[in-house]
């Protein structure tokens, strides 16, 4: 069974378990005054005991497929529910008919022993939604209080003669006050930051890693950012937030060599804005995250960034500013950078949607909610520089004619030609696709009927879309790169559906490590190194992992060897393990997030930093900087 199957039914499992414990427990008590419900206990009973039987083996295959998977069920979980549930199996099982047949009753202490594993079982089912992995200490040591107080508890009331002791009351009051006082801190500690610096200490500041000029000629742009209505071509109108009054945004297209020179300006009132130039490799202090690159630009305020673009490939902008909201409703671009003048038909494709309608922009033109429609001269050289602007997956392919993925995610690949296969493409990433023009339609196609790119000779209509298999990126390449056979450091990053404190409330979360933005633990780097970073998925959503300044290069996905490539924007699907490695040699303080980015907002967000570099900049409601 695969990992991610293992998860539900593990999820669904511990909650039957505690269930069916809490109602044996329940039946077995209650068996102490009416006799004849024992034999209905027995049952429940018996149905408790194989559901755990069940567990435990879900958990041992579980196991198999990665500690990460199952550390706080081997380890916290079963450890406590276990031997409740023998010493019930042994103990209470055994009497329960001589109670239906009214030879026996339970004595308190056989009677206490379902109840104490319907404590454990509970306490299993906060583990597994709440605790997830790696263990963290203080929350285990509060769950196991919680169940062996819980038990002692339910003793002395079965054991009670008279009202309880002074001790006893006691005892409750301090162990009340306790929790009350540990959850208000839990919450307070979580509330959302006022003001709150990430990188403090260093001594190289981010304001510090700038872009210079590279000696090429400097293009200039200005975008503004404003709300406007966008009229999409079938005439619907949205409201978006755009730059310069379009959403895309303008194109920036420039040659390999020269120094990009974006002025930002905003006339935006509800919220900041900044530019982030997504995959593409700036320097730090040029990355547009507010609160950890600069303060997010205010109406009426300007931001220059300026950097070299050395880098050729297919990119995009978009702002990093509450971006869930900001960049979902349109403030976003293509970067296109190309290394010798373009030839052929050469256009940047945005896959958009704009309040759940997708939409296609082809090259500089506005956003198309049907299919956008070409022509095209047989035999032209074809590259459509396809741009995920979306917060999940798209299912690409080229229809009528054999075509190739000559770039992911900006850097070039070499793999075999796909004839009516198709590629799913993160969110945020970008495919190459390329083809030379046949004497008849093609089109681009993606899981929308009746969007996407027609391309004809003159006339024709289009082809059916692509219906073949889905290809594997990570085993599309036939020459990659070298891959490195040590590491300097190792990170793991376990993504996952947790219920933490966040805002200020108990709420569910995406997590990493069982934390949320902005307490993950900051992975530490220095210049030079490379970095393994290991991403395991176990929630159930499809997470498309981004970190900023760099490409890793991708090893392995679950454990099968990739054909190695490069990549900035990675699709790490339910019960995935992710291998990747990231060459530190951008010095900064780099954000790293879902790009899926509502699951960004509610958590999956964190950073990584260089030694030594530090940042002057604080997230949160002061500066009002909002990078998550
Ligand atoms: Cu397009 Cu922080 O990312
Ligand atoms: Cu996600």
């Amino acid at each position: 069974m695969s990992s991610a199957a293992l998860i539900a039914l593990d999820q669904i499992l511990v909650i039957l378990v505690a269930a069916l414990w809490g109602c044996a427990g329940g039946y077995a008590l209650a068996s102490r005054k009416v006799p004849r419900l024992a034999r209905a206990a027995a049952a429940l009973l018996t149905g408790a005991l194989l559901g755990t039987a069940g567990r435990v083996a879900t958990v041992a295959l579980l196991a198999g497929h990665g500690w990460w998977f199952a550390g706080e069920k081997v380890l916290l979980a079963l450890p406590l529910l276990l031997p409740p549930a023998i010493a019930a199996a042994v103990v209470s099982l055994p009497r329960l008919p001589r109670v239906a047949r009214g030879t026996a009753i339970l004595p308190p202490a056989v009677a206490v022993l379902p109840l104490a594993a319907c404590y454990a079982a509970v306490a299993g089912v906060l583990i597994t939604f709440s605790v997830g992995y790696p263990i963290r200490g203080y929350l285990a040591a509060v769950l196991v209080a919680a169940v062996l107080a819980g038990t002692a508890a339910t003793w002395r009331m079965l054991t009670r003669t008279g009202p309880p002791g002074r001790l006893w009351q006691v005892a409750g009051s301090v162990v009340a006050l306790l929790a009350l006082a540990w959850t208000g801190a839990s919450l307070w500690n979580a509330r959302p930051p006022y003001e709150l610096r990430l990188a403090g200490g260093g001594g190289v500041d981010v304001t510090a890693l700038r872009g210079g000029d590279g000696g090429g000629e400097v293009r200039r742009f200005t975008l503004t950012a404003r709300p406007a209505t966008v009229t999409l071509r079938s005439g619907r109108k949205v409201e978006a937030l755009t730059f310069n009054g379009g959403s895309p945004g303008p194109q920036i297209r420039v040659r390999q060599g020269e120094t990009v020179e974006v002025t930002l300006a905003s006339e935006l009132v509800d919220r900041g804005v900044t530019l982030h130039w997504h995959g593409y490799h700036v320097p730090n202090g040029e990355d547009g995250v507010p609160g950890v690159t600069q303060d997010a630009v205010r109406r009426g305020g300007r931001f220059v960034y300026r950097f070299t673009a050395d880098q050729p490939g297919s990119y995009w902008y978009h702002t990093h500013e509450t971006p869930n909201l900001g960049l979902q409703k349109g403030l976003f671009g293509a970067f296109v950078v190309d290394a010798a003048a373009p030839s052929g038909f050469d256009e940047a494709v945005l896959l958009h949607s704009f309040d759940g309608t997708p939409t296609t922009s082809v090259g500089s033109g506005g956003p198309d909610d049907g299919m956008v429609s070409r022509t095209v001269a047989p035999g032209t050289a074809v590259r459509l520089r396809v741009v995920n602007t979306d917060n999940g997956p798209h299912t690409v392919g080229v229809a009528g004619v054999p075509y190739r993925i000559g770039a992911v995610d900006g850097m070039p690949v070499e793999g075999r030609e796909l004839t009516g296969e198709r590629a799913q493409l993160a969110a945020g990433g970008r495919y190459d696709l390329t083809f030379t023009m046949p004497a008849r339609p093609v089109a681009l196609s993606t899981e929308n009927p009746g969007t996407g790119l027609l391309l004809t000779p003159g006339s024709g209509a289009a082809p059916p879309p692509p219906s073949g298999p889905l290809i594997d990126i990570t085993r599309y390449g036939t020459r990659g790169p070298a891959v490195p056979t040590r590491f300097d450091r190792d990170y793991t990053w376990v993504l996952d559906r947790l219920l933490v404190p966040r805002s200020g409330l108990p709420l569910p979360s995406y997590t990493v490590n069982g934390e949320v933005w902005p307490r993950i633990p900051a992975p530490v780097v220095a210049e030079g190194e490379w970095v393994r970073f290991t991403v395991v998925n176990r929630s159930g959503d499809l997470h498309p992992m981004h970190p900023h300044g760099h490409h890793v290069l991708v090893l392995s996905r679950d454990g099968v060897p990739a054909a190695p490539l490069w990549m900035d924007s990675f699709d790490v699907a339910p019960g995935e393990v992710w291998e990747v490695a990231l060459k530190a040699d951008n010095p900064g303080v780099w954000l790293s997030h879902c790009h899926e980015l509502k699951h960004a907002a509610e958590g999956m967000t964190l950073h990584f930093t260089y030694e030594g570099v530090r940042s002057p900049f604080a997230v949160g409601e002061r500066m009002a900087n909002h990078p998550d």
